[in-house]
């Protein structure tokens, strides 16, 4: 990449998000639980060019790598994603989000009568359908907008 094209500066240490859809940034960052007051070094660039995607977004965040379950919810919202684990400027690792059949942890269940929204120790879980999720408690489906239903 030249000078030219480079918009976003590279980091340290941390987690590159690449390929990410384009117009998905906010939702990733989201998924993450940074809005930006934590005072973390964070750069978003969004809708990019990409030779192979067209436009991208790429979110890259400085001392944090991302969560099994994270990295599960991010490849529903983010299927071509890459995730690339920075050390000392060099990707030391990059994988791409594999689609789960089940998803765990990050979200909550929209029914305010599941066993997941009632102060027990159950951990909520979905199925992932080919059109949404699917809460396994109680049956409630999460069709669109995912990181709506992220736990806060
Ligand atoms: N990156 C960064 N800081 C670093 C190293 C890399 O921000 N210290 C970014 C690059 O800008 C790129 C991503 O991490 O967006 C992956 O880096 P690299 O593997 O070098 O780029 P590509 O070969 O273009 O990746 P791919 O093959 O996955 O498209
Ligand atoms: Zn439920």
């Amino acid at each position: 990449m030249t000078d030219t094209e480079l918009r976003v500066s590279k980091i340290q240490n941390g987690t590159v998000i690449d390929h990410v859809s384009a117009g998905e940034a906010l939702h990733v960052l989201s998924l993450l639980g940074i809005d930006g007051t934590e005072g973390t070094p964070m750069s978003l660039g969004m809708n990019v060019p990409s030779d192979r995607l067209g436009r991208k977004d790429v979110v890259k965040v400085e001392g944090r790598e991302l969560s099994d379950s994270e990295a599960e919810v991010l490849s529903l919202i983010a299927p071509e994603a890459t995730i690339n684990i920075i050390r000392d400027y060099d990707v030391v690792d990059k994988r791409r989000v594999e689609r789960p059949e089940e998803v765990g942890g990050v979200l909550v269940c929209p029914n305010r009568e599941c066993i997941t929204n009632a102060g027990e120790p159950v951990e909520p879980t979905f199925a992932v359908l080919e059109d949404g999720l699917r809460c396994e408690y109680c049956g409630e489906l999460i069709r669109e907008d995912i990181t709506a239903h992220l736990r806060n």
